[in-house]
């Protein structure tokens, strides 16, 4: 098959694709609007390898694929044989083996589904691999960010938080400054990669200077999981330099929007009240992810 079935990250990709993608979604977003369904997918399998947990990602995966008429498999580690050292491909090419449309995987090792993809005939989706890249959160968060602005050229989007261990914020570089946006990236420097500059993006580590002029403001969780040692003193003094709190979300010019691709570490990256308030986009960034991801599993077929 192709390698252009697979789904493996935003940073491969041209803007005419993220845009089939995004227009594509659109019209599925309509059609579950207007109750109306087809199941171009009938008779096919979706199975879902999720290596590291989830809860927005694999269920949005989930219901895309019934929208479209799929069978779905959900695998998790748990209860599996890789607690019996099965390995990761002896896994993807067993499942693959059951005759899968499509292989979702979240893995915790960046390139993961890039591997598997190569060792696989049935198309490969990267659900998140490890700090790399979370394409279907970008594309979802760039769906979000043109309804909700009316289009990304020009716009300032900031991205706020552990941009260091993100495949989220990476992947959504790439997908912002495609699709014509400016972005910068704010955060500790020790949450800062090095010469991430390189990519198109403006970075700052005061979140004052961050905020200025956002359209759109999008936090990151710190992710504690990927450090191997705290890289901030507590997470009181960061909500201090880096949380987005009432008196700093009042100050966003008006008709910007407030974003979190989730799960919320509330009172840290975010305050409750900013998080559940006028400005805050996050449900509906949920509610975008099906409709993103029925166009992604329907470009599998
Ligand atoms: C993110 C992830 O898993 O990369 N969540 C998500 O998929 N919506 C972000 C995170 O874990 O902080």
């Amino acid at each position: 098959m192709s390698s252009q079935r697979h789904f493996l990250g935003i940073e491969g990709m041209v803007r005419a694709d993220l845009e089939a993608l995004l227009s594509r979604a659109r019209e599925h977003k309509r059609s579950i609007e207007a109750g109306f369904r087809k199941t171009p997918l009938a008779g096919r399998v979706v199975a879902n390898l999720f290596f590291e947990d989830s809860t927005r990602t694999r269920s949005s995966f989930e219901i895309a694929a019934k929208m479209l008429g799929a069978e779905v498999l959900n695998w998790s580690t748990r209860g599996s044989s890789v607690s019996k050292g099965e390995t990761l491909l002896d896994t993807v090419r067993n499942i693959e083996a059951m005759g899968p449309l499509a292989i979702v995987i979240r893995h915790t090792s960046s390139g993961a589904p890039a591997l598997c993809a190569r060792h696989v005939r049935c198309a490969v989706v990267n659900a998140g691999d490890g700090m790399h890249e979370h394409p279907s959160q970008a594309l979802l968060d760039a769906l979000t960010l043109m309804e909700k602005l009316g289009g990304l050229d020009g716009r300032k989007v900031a991205i706020v938080g552990d941009v260091l261990h993100s495949r989220v914020a990476r992947s959504n570089l790439h997908c912002l400054i495609k699709l014509g946006a400016q972005v910068v990236l704010c955060g500790p420097p020790t949450l800062m990669p090095s010469g991430i500059e390189a990519l198109g993006a403006r970075v700052t580590y005061d979140l004052t200077a961050a905020l200025e002029g956002a359209d759109a403001v999008m936090l990151l969780r710190i992710q504690l999981e990927r450090q191997g040692e705290s890289m901030f003193p507590s997470a009181r003094e960061y909500a201090r330099s880096y949380g987005l709190d009432a008196a700093r979300a009042a100050r966003l010019e008006e008709g910007a929007v407030v974003m979190h691709p989730g799960p919320i570490n509330r009172g840290v990256e975010l305050a409750p009240d900013v998080a559940d308030g006028p400005k805050s986009v996050i449900l509906y960034q949920v509610t975008n992810g099906v409709a993103v991801r029925m166009a992604i599993l329907e470009a599998c077929a």
